[in-house]
């Protein structure tokens, strides 16, 4: 995700167990071959490089298969084509989910990066422009004609946003017409809904804004596994706690030793905009944070709301 996913988070997200695959933020296949000023930073893979996952974007496909064969020489997981972005200012330039406009285009760009990388070969994509499920198989199909070897489906069309709920009923229906891998992705809040869509009719399930939200998301999903079909928790079940106040200050310093100066502000707020959920006066200390304009001034409004609200430091799960 761009701006959350980046090492800062995976390191949190590791620091609390971690999960079975990471995918970076969007990398700008154009960016990444000019050799932008912060290509250093987005092609990072640690902390677990054995399990990330780098994803581009570009409308060109020379310039994206290129790119995909320089990330294919770093150690990683996988090379994935995003299908998916509908920001207007991706789309409008051909990259993201106006790929999933021609099955051709897209047919031919996955059957070049097909032959640059030797990794595993993933897309990420939407429904769709429209809901028109016979399409979505007919392009997943010619996807997986050309080497694609998982997709990962956020059951949205182009222009829904977070508008509507995720289609997860699309999740099940395109595995059954598919012979590779289908993980479903879209409004996973909960540790418990994440195995229960885990268990249901799909190969992986990808968390996105729950995981910047509840960075040990996937420690709660494991001890709920462990402890057999108990969803919802049980109101007496302790697996874990974690120290809120402590997470805040945490993520500023992997932020401030992973990424540069020039992203602290705006990676900060965009992971304190999500993690505040977690709290009573959240929306609150949303606005104070967003008024500060370094990372020690984010900190300090930080303690300052345990000082008053000590009782929502720790979060028993
Ligand atoms: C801030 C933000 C940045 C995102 N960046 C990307 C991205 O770079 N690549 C991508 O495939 N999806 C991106 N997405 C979409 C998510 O991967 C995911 O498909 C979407 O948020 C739905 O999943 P969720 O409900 O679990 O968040 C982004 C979403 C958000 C909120």
């Amino acid at each position: 995700m761009a701006e959350l996913s980046h090492r800062a988070l995976r390191e949190l997200i590791d620091g609390f167990g971690g999960c079975d695959a990471y995918f970076s933020e969007m990398i700008s296949a154009g960016a990444l071959l000019a050799g932008g000023p912060f290509e250093a930073w987005y092609i990072d893979g640690g902390p677990r490089p054995e399990k990330l996952v780098y994803q581009l974007v570009g409308a060109d496909s020379q310039r994206i298969v290129r790119a995909a064969a320089l990330l294919d020489r770093l150690e990683c997981a996988g090379i994935d084509l995003n299908m998916g972005c509908s920001a207007p200012m991706i789309r409008k330039t051909g990259a993201g989910v106006a790929w999933m406009a021609s099955i051709d285009r897209a047919g031919e760009l996955a059957a070049q990066v097909r032959r640059a990388v030797k990794r595993r070969l993933s897309v990420k994509l939407r429904a769709g422009f429209q809901e028109d499920f016979d399409y979505l198989v007919r392009f997943c199909r010619r996807l997986e004609a050309e080497g694609v070897e998982f997709i990962t489906l956020h059951p949205r069309t182009a222009g829904e946003k977070f508008r509507r709920s995720a289609r997860w009923d699309y999740v099940g229906a395109l595995r059954r017409e598919l012979g590779i891998p289908v993980a479903g992705n879209g409004d996973i809040a909960s540790a418990a809904e994440l195995c229960r869509r885990a268990a249901g009719p799909c190969d992986a399930v990808m968390a996105g804004r729950a995981a910047a939200r509840r960075p040990w998301i996937f420690a709660h999903a494991r001890a709920l596994e462990t402890q057999g079909p108990a969803y919802p928790p049980r109101a007496n079940f302790h697996a874990g706690q974690v120290n809120l106040e402590e997470t805040g200050p945490r993520f500023l310093e992997l932020l401030a030793r992973h990424q540069p100066p020039e992203f602290h502000l705006s990676r900060a707020r965009r992971f304190f905009s999500f993690f505040c959920d977690n709290l009573k006066w959240g929306n609150y200390l949303k606005n104070l944070l967003n008024r500060e304009e370094n990372l020690a001034g984010i900190e300090r409004v930080w303690r300052g709301y345990f000082a008053e609200h000590g009782e929502e430091a720790l979060l028993n799960f």
